[in-house]
């Protein structure tokens, strides 16, 4: 298996930030993963794109990358049975369906990151989740060694969570996704700034517009780094929502299931008067306050900072606290948010 020591993460996190791992391995067949050190007692990360991670430390944790590469896809009378490599870049895999006229994810179009990594934080935009088409998980477990398939039922799939976050988190390493797209397709057009499509639009054009959405609201990790969304919208009850809103009648509002309220922390964000702040060479987007960008740092530490600044802020203002939605990976390991600790540099 290809591994490396004393490796520069730099060009391995949308953040740019400079992060040095003792070791990374590349496990790319079942036999590399057999052949993975026992990491039992060690911090480790498993990294996908890199494009929801934020390395905190100058020092990163031991790394595993998986390879995983390949596309399959099976015909039924109803369905396409779509089988993809863990490492396949998830927008390549997106275009390539709706090229060979699978359809189904264009709502997803331009979400950074890979396809393993996908079902992890069951990814979601415009109106759709992964969830939706996401049918297994193939996951290599590190204590039995061998591949075991996970259905969709047993994923546990919610908003930005799964549990590959939860009870396997750490356990093993996703290889594959499986999904199942009908060939009866519809449009789903349910979000704001779709519903102006006409009522039969093609799924090349509810992903141009998706794109087009996306590229006009959110910072090109390539051209700005980024994390896309830093933060998740908070999850508050009716009570609350009562409350906000008579002193903000104008406050977004999505009601979710079982009667909760999803609100927009970019909007919380912006109203408590952070967007386009500025710090340490880090600061909050100018169009869209969900989203942290690094302009000139190479210390996680300083959008470490900027972060807690901007939850204290909305906190203050709102009295909700809002957590993030990247990872915070430092030398030993990923730790909570809320358990990091400020260095004096970046105060
Ligand atoms: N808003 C503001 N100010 C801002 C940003 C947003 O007032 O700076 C308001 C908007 O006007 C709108 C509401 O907040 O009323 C929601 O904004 P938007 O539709 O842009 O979506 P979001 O809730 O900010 C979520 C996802 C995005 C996804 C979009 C579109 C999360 C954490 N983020 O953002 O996902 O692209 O919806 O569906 O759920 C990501 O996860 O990296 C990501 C970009």
């Amino acid at each position: 298996m290809e591994f490396s020591h004393q490796f520069s993460l730099q060009n391995y996190n949308s953040f740019n930030i400079k992060a040095i791992t003792p070791t990374i391995y590349f496990p790319k067949t079942v036999v590399d993963l057999e052949q993975l050190p026992d990491l039992h007692d060690s911090s480790f990360y498993i990294l996908g794109d890199g494009s929801n991670t934020l390395f905190v430390d100058h020092h990163a944790p031991i790394i595993i990358k998986p390879e995983f590469k390949g596309i399959s896809i099976l015909e039924t009378p109803d369905n396409y049975i779509v089988s993809v490599g863990a490492a396949e870049n998830w927008h390549d895999f997106v275009c390539l369906c709706i090229e060979q006229g699978i359809y189904g994810l264009e709502n997803l179009a331009l979400i950074p990151g890979s396809v393993g990594a996908a079902p992890v934080q069951n990814i979601g935009a415009y109106g759709l989740e992964l969830s939706h088409f996401c049918t297994q998980v193939k996951w290599f477990e590190f204590s039995s060694k061998v591949i075991k398939e996970i259905n969709k039922n047993s994923c546990q799939f919610s908003y930005r969570d799964s549990i590959f976050k939860q009870t396997l988190y750490n356990k093993g390493i996703i290889t594959e996704v499986v999904f199942s797209f009908p060939k009866s397709w519809q449009a789903n057009l349910s979000y704001a700034g779709l519903s102006d499509l006409g009522d039969t639009p093609s799924a090349k054009a509810v992903m141009d517009r998706v794109i087009s959405l996306r590229q006009m609201k959110l910072p090109d990790p390539r051209k700005l780094p980024n994390a896309g969304s830093f933060f998740k919208n908070p999850i508050v009850t009716e009570q609350t929502l009562i409350l906000l809103k008579k002193c903000y009648p104008e406050i977004p509002f999505y009601p979710q299931n079982h009667g909760s309220i999803k609100l927009a922390a970019g909007w919380l964000i912006e109203q408590a008067g952070l967007k386009g702040y500025c710090k340490n060479g880090v600061g909050v987007h100018e169009n869209q306050a969900l989203v942290l960008v690094n302009y000139s740092s190479e210390r996680g530490q300083n959008i470490v900072a900027l972060a807690k600044h901007v939850q204290q802020q909305v906190l203050t203002k709102f009295n909700i606290s809002i957590s993030p939605e990247v990872r915070m990976i430092t030398v030993n390991g990923e730790q909570s948010f809320n358990h990091l600790v400020i260095d004096s540099e970046s105060e």
